[in-house]
């Protein structure tokens, strides 16, 4: 017996050699850790539950059934616990033929794939990949279609978080993209289609990997990504965080945590926080950190079309989702980019019933050609879509502005929230005062003193929330200082709300 255990020991440490002692430095060198000391970071001490560590490829073309096989076939899966809750878990090994794709890898993933959603539990998967593994052709893309399909019948059931961690093509990136979360690591992450040779030897254009497909350029232009991080610990212990926001499914509802953060607290400072000049800018991160509990606040895509913020936060121990026009940036427009963020952002929540918080201060949509050849239109009508389709609690606060279209589209009385408030500094209107009056009050623009007239009359009757509060368009005006009671109260009313739809297979959402 004694012989027997030791020869599963044996395997064992074999299997978690990987690619052997040499790749394994070379990837400490690039400042990167191995799959497995990747799943340790990411799971409670001693948690992981490791399946599959002997499998092994069975490809037999281009020699591979001279060279090695290296138990775990490139990947590492298997469960654990994050602060307690159950999460399953994939990690690509680089240092085994690159972390690339055969068809027993993919047997691997697809297995923990289909624990995870019949578990109902959420999924992560750390990508550090070449792709299909080129040796074994369509058994790989084969391997990579059963995992897309499964990305795709998990989404909207169990949260799917991707966490890009080394050089990722091919399918290393087309499956992430098919999940709810990517996440990066700066210098030593990136992904592309096709690397920087393919690239040179198809159009002829020389790029670096980093120009091509680093961490800035999926957080700032592409808005692949969702975020990026320093290193591989800094990414993993923030994505732990971010699970302690999710719910586990769509299900089971927003986790509670003990929170010592009471609602009713007040905050004075709020009071003061709008500039008398309503074209100066002001931080509503201020306002967001202040109203949710402990300050504590998760941004998603905050390097991606500032002008709104989305992220997690927590009301009375609940998760909710925050939607913030920011005037700090582009004055807080609605413009594309801002428009599909917050859009895609809004539908999270709404398929894993996570409540939803919107701060309103938009000067409506952004003009301009680049703006409408690049799609705006589309663009816009996805954000509307997708308040309007959500069936969770919906609490939006108008702070400042609420123009035009974007009135009806943040979140408004019209396209379903439950409970909107306004700040007596709110003005909700067609448009501001100075394109108004030049618009109505065309004949008039030669005489500045009628303009002037004119203009107060239209400042004094419309650039206030006391319009749309006598038609009910909003249900109170509020203290700012009592934002976070007021929320949490309505929170608190709306915790069973229940929504009905007629049946229908799906929307078609303008995509
Ligand atoms: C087999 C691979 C591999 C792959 C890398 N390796 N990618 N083996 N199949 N796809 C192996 C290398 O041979 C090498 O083995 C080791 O992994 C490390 O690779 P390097 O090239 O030395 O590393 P690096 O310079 O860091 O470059 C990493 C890389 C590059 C950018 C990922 O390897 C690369 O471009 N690989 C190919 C990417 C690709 O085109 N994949 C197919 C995509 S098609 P040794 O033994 O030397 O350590 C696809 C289809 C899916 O995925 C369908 C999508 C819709």
């Amino acid at each position: 017996m004694r012989d027997i255990i030791d020869k599963l020991e044996e395997r064992r440490v074999q299997a978690r050699c990987g690619g052997g002692e040499q790749r394994i430095a070379a990837q400490h060198k690039r400042g990167k850790l191995t799959a497995r000391e990747r799943i340790e970071l990411l799971l409670d001490a001693g948690s992981f539950e490791e399946f599959d560590m002997f499998v092994q490829h069975r490809c037999t073309d281009f020699g591979m059934d001279k060279g090695d096989k290296i138990p775990g076939d490139g990947v590492v899966t298997g469960w654990g616990t994050v602060n307690g809750r159950t999460v399953f878990v994939f990690s690509k090994d680089f240092t085994v033929f690159g972390g690339s794709l055969s068809e027993t890898h993919a047997q691997k993933i697809t297995k923990i794939q289909d624990m995870a959603v019949k578990m109902r539990a959420p999924i992560v998967g750390i990508f550090d990949a070449g792709g299909a593994r080129i040796q074994e052709g369509v058994a790989a893309l084969g391997g990579y279609g059963e995992v897309f399909r499964r990305n795709v019948i998990a989404s909207g059931v169990i949260p799917q978080i991707s966490v890009i961690m080394g050089p990722c093509a091919g399918g290393d990136v087309y499956s992430p993209a098919m999940t709810d979360f990517i996440f990066m690591v700066r210098d030593t992450s990136y992904m592309f289609v096709t690397g920087p040779d393919v690239v040179k030897t198809v159009t002829n254009e020389t790029v670096t990997a980093e120009d091509l497909g680093g961490a800035r350029v999926h957080t700032t232009k592409s808005s692949v990504a969702d975020g990026a991080y320093e290193n591989d610990v800094e990414a993993l212990l923030q994505m732990r965080r971010l699970i302690d926001f999710l719910p586990a499914n769509n299900l089971d509802g927003v986790p509670e945590w003990p929170s010592h953060d009471v609602p009713n607290r007040v905050d004075m400072s709020l009071d003061t926080l709008i500039p008398d000049n309503p074209n100066k800018p002001y931080d509503i991160k201020e306002l967001i950190l202040k109203v949710v509990d402990e300050g504590d606040f998760f941004e998603i895509q905050a390097t991606y079309a500032a002008n709104i913020v989305t992220g997690f936060a927590r009301v009375e121990g609940r998760t909710v989702g925050i939607v913030a026009n920011q005037p700090m940036v582009l004055a807080g427009v609605l413009d594309a980019d801002a428009s599909r963020k917050a859009a895609r952002f809004v539908r999270f929540c709404d398929a894993f019933g996570i409540p939803i918080v919107t701060f309103v201060d938009v000067p409506g949509f952004l003009p301009g050609t680049a703006q409408e050849y690049g799609g705006l239109i589309k663009h816009g009508a996805k954000l509307l879509f997708a308040y309007s389709e959500a069936t969770v609690p919906l609490v939006t606060i108008i702070t400042r502005k609420a123009f035009g279209g974007a009135y009806d589209v943040m979140a408004s009385k019209h396209t379903g929230a439950d409970v909107n408030y306004a700040w007596p500094s709110a003005q909700i209107a067609v448009m501001g005062a100075k394109g108004a009056v030049e618009i109505i009050f065309r004949a008039d623009l030669g005489d500045p003193e009628k303009i002037a007239a004119r203009t107060k009359e239209y400042e004094d009757r419309f650039m206030s929330p006391f319009v749309a509060a006598e038609r009910g368009y909003i249900d109170d005006v509020i203290m700012p200082h009592s934002t976070r009671k007021r929320i949490a109260r309505a929170l608190a009313m709306l915790r069973h709300k229940e929504a009905e739809r007629p049946w229908r297979k799906h929307d078609n959402i303008p995509l």
